[in-house]
């Protein structure tokens, strides 16, 4: 059935590890990645940005949704990731969603909660859970110094005064992971000792991590040794995802690792099949490196195969 977070959650929350939330767009990643979940019979959730639901049009996406559920028999809480405003949240409860996010992070803090708040009453009226963000994920961190990290990063203080008067479900927050595949110019490190803290600050608040992709080097050079060009790629080490699950992270968002499993894929297909022309020639292995790809971090990664 859909569901909502709320049991997964709980469960992460108490337990050291996390649950997987992967962003989808078409049939293929869907598939792949519900695969690998009833496989390894793991709580999930789908998410899907905006740009992503524009791509595939909604009722294609929900349809899409059903149909995993119907053809696995799974749980799965489909999420809106990186909703901007109240409009799109609507759109997306209205629809059948079961968790939204709200990233009210570029605003500030009180116009952050305020439109949270917003969100939050609407979703609630409507059983549907709400994502937030307080701090803001930087860019390639190029050795900032420590008091622009503290600019940027989650505050203690104010996750806690935040979730007290939002009332939301969950809390994005920002110690040092960042979108795409350029997350670290130097050495990957992640300010460990905030997520503590945040942690103790709001100890029955699932937290959230965003930009939380490894970029295995194995893909990355697979994507260039086939005509590819990602330079000088880098991810979050894979013990620092597991090492967060013990502290308050429950849910582990990842995009980019489908993105870099199926492109090195269809790239390999393609040239070493210069004949073939039938989409599901590529198509299907490309879904085979996303089931892959998902058992993986579910299984070795998130710790949650038979949660
Ligand atoms: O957080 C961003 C996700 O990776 C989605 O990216 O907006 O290109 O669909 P997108
Ligand atoms: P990655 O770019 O690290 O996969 O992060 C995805 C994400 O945070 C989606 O919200
Ligand atoms: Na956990
Ligand atoms: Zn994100």
């Amino acid at each position: 059935a859909l569901v909502t977070t709320k049991e997964m959650f709980e469960k992460a929350l108490k337990s050291d590890f996390a649950v997987g939330a992967f962003n989808v767009n078409n049939m293929e990643i869907i598939q792949g990645i519900v695969e690998a979940a009833a496989e390894e019979k793991a709580p999930l959730i789908l998410q899907v940005s905006a740009g992503a639901r524009k791509y595939a049009k909604p009722a294609y996406l929900m349809k899409l949704v059903e149909a995993a559920i119907l053809d696995t028999g799974l749980d799965i809480c489909l999420h809106l990731d990186h909703g901007e405003d109240f409009e799109i949240c609507k759109k997306c409860v209205d629809d059948g969603f079961t968790s939204v996010m709200i990233d009210g992070s570029k605003h500030p803090f009180e116009e952050n909660i305020r439109l949270t708040k917003e969100v939050v009453e609407y979703a609630h009226a409507h059983g549907v859970v709400v994502e937030a963000e307080l701090g803001k994920l930087a860019g390639v961190e190029d050795n900032i110094k420590v008091d622009q990290k503290a600019a940027t990063y989650t505050d203690p203080e104010e996750a806690a005064e935040f979730v007290e008067r939002t009332g939301v479900d969950s809390l994005a927050i920002a110690i040092g992971t960042s979108h795409g595949a350029y997350k670290f110019s130097g050495d990957p490190s992640l300010d460990f000792e905030r997520l503590k803290k945040i942690h103790e600050m709001i100890p029955n608040t699932p937290l959230v991590l965003h930009g939380a992709s490894t970029v295995l080097p194995e893909f990355v050079d697979k994507c260039n040794a086939y005509g590819g060009s990602i330079p000088g790629a880098k991810g979050v080490p894979e013990d620092m995802i597991t090492e967060a699950a013990k502290h308050g992270i429950c849910k582990v968002n990842i995009d980019t690792d489908l993105r870099l499993a199926m492109t090195a894929e269809v790239r390999k297909y393609l040239q070493e099949n210069p004949s073939d022309f039938d989409p599901r020639k590529y198509l299907g292995p490309a879904r085979d490196a996303i089931k892959a790809m998902v058992q993986h971090k579910i299984k070795n990664v998130l710790k949650a195969s038979g949660q």
